[in-house]
């Protein structure tokens, strides 16, 4: 055979994207250590890009990276898309032999899921490269047993998430809100904001109710950015601020650049600002980078598809 028309081995390529939590709602701790949750979740347009190729029967898991912070991102079997990986051909009894490559569109560590998306970019590809015909809510269930924030990753767009935030509901949006993000090189632990949560509250946080998003699903429905601003809320904020003091700063600055509403990003400590239009983004993101009080900055839109096939 001449190697050189040899064909390609098969391979599937998926993007999944980022997020961040309009709010975020967070009950007191539970005996399972997590803790119950009422969220609104926003897909963004950064992306994690996935592609699995095929290899030889009994080769295994081998996982590359590409991209800002790469080499913050394991790459063994602690790697979520590893196991995202290794649960999917358990699930469907095949061997876990795949080559995944991951290309890093969301900033590492942010609070802003990419870890997430990569396993939820990672399900769907070797779904897709394995045709193990399994519908799109057996890998929703899948994802949840991966994280709390992986089924979001495969769905995208906007969503009210309960339970450990794996339970989705579609949430109506009208147009495009658009963001800037102020990213730390430094991530937070997630485990340590939510026990910082629990220092504060004692344990004896009040109880998460739907209804204190009545607001901020209006400002969706109707596409107003103002009203969304002025609903934002993050429950985690003032733990992440604890734990990183300097956040309060980066808020600030956003806020004195006339964002319609600032937060934490999930358990932080990505800084999100809601922005009356690209340009505005793109003046919030200078003025941190001007201040030096991010590492990185990004602009982008929301709402954003979930993951998909390229
Ligand atoms: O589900 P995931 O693995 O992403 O969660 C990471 C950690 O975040 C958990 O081990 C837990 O400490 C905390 N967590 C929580 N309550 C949730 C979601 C996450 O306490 N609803």
């Amino acid at each position: 055979m001449n190697r050189l028309t040899a064909a390609p081995s098969p391979s599937v390529r998926v993007r999944a994207p980022g997020k961040l939590n309009l709010s975020l709602r967070v009950g007191p701790v539970e005996d399972d250590g997590y803790h119950p949750l009422v969220t609104v979740f926003q897909a963004v347009a950064l992306y994690e890009e996935v592609t699995a190729t095929e290899v030889p029967e009994g080769t295994g898991i081998a996982l590359t990276v590409d991209g800002p912070h790469a080499d913050q991102v394991p790459l063994d079997a602690s790697n979520l898309a590893w196991r995202a990986a290794e649960l999917l051909a358990e699930h469907v009894g095949v061997g876990a032999d795949v080559a995944l490559h991951l290309a890093k569109g969301v900033p590492v560590a942010g609070g802003m899921a990419g870890g997430s998306a990569d396993a939820a970019a990672t399900l769907a590809a070797c779904d897709a490269l394995w045709a193990t015909g399994l519908s799109r809510d057996d890998l929703v269930g899948l994802a949840a047993r991966l994280g709390s924030d992986v089924p979001f990753a495969l769905v995208g767009h906007t969503a009210v998430g309960t339970g450990r935030g794996h339970l989705l509901t579609p949430a109506m949006t009208r147009g495009e809100f658009h963001w800037a993000f102020a990213t730390q090189a430094e991530g937070l632990s997630t485990p340590a904001v939510y026990g910082q949560f629990d220092a504060r509250t004692g344990g004896r946080a009040p109880a998460v109710d739907p209804a204190d998003d009545t607001d901020l699903m209006h400002a969706l429905r109707a596409g107003d950015p103002v009203a969304l601003g002025l609903a934002l809320h993050n429950d985690l904020q003032d733990a992440a601020i604890d734990l990183r003091p300097e956040l309060e700063r980066t808020l600030e600055i956003a806020q004195n650049g006339g964002a319609l509403g600032t937060l934490v990003s999930g358990s932080g400590p990505s800084v999100a600002a809601l922005a009356r239009s690209r340009q505005h983004a793109l003046a919030i993101a200078a003025t941190w980078t001007a201040e030096g009080a991010a590492d990185s900055v990004w602009c982008t839109t929301g709402p954003a598809g979930g993951a998909r096939v390229l």
